[in-house]
């Protein structure tokens, strides 16, 4: 496949089939995300493979989340072991945080390498047969997150990737054209 229909063909990936991802295949994908530019080759990327057990103890701190707002003990318990469940069952998932630089510029910059890596490693993983799904939100700081990932102080989450064989093939997502987004200037 050529990097053009990678990037054509890149979705979200919601569903996964039961096809398990190999270490192998990991390694290649953190390989390919390591390449990604980066302003004074800080390499301030980290990558947190985790196993089933770490996808279920990060899947519970995200089910204490959304069942902070269940009043009925056994429904909130009920919460918690899904998406505890849900994250266990994951064919694969990966934690990417980054070394956090002290100088503001540096930090800004390392982020942003820390994305064009992500992006290598979803590109690379559709170009292999698998997909991703990028996650974010304001798990990343919560302590209970940090602690189920290992993450020491100094780092920062930048995204938990799922990922495994997409189930389904979904079309691109509409997107404003070109044109709406560019200035050509003289
Ligand atoms: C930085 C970043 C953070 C994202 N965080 C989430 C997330 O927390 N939850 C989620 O369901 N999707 C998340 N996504 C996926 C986007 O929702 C998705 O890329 C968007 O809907 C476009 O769909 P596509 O990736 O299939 O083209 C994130 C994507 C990016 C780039």
């Amino acid at each position: 496949m050529n990097l053009a229909d990678a990037i054509r063909t890149r979705r979200s990936v919601r569903q996964f089939t039961s096809r398990p991802v190999t270490r192998e295949e990991q390694e290649q994908l953190i390989a390919a995300a390591t390449l990604a530019p980066n302003h004074r080759l800080t390499q301030p990327w980290r990558f947190y493979v985790m196993g089933p057990e770490a996808r279920r103890a990060y899947g519970a701190v995200l089910g204490a989340r959304k069942a902070k707002k269940i009043e009925d003990p056994a429904a909130a318990q009920a919460m918690i072991d899904k998406v505890a469940a849900a994250g266990a069952a994951l064919p694969a998932q990966i934690a990417v945080a980054m070394v956090q630089a002290e100088n503001l510029e540096t930090r800004e910059e390392d982020y942003a390498a820390t994305m064009m890596a992500i992006q290598n490693l979803s590109l690379t993983a559709v170009a292999m047969g698998l997909g991703t799904h990028i996650k974010t939100g304001a798990i990343m700081e919560d302590p209970r997150a940090r602690a189920a990932l290992g993450i020491p102080d100094g780092e920062r989450i930048v995204s938990l990737i799922d990922l495994g064989e997409p189930a389904e093939q979904r079309e691109p997502l509409a997107r404003r054209a070109p044109s709406e987004v560019t200035a050509w200037l003289p």
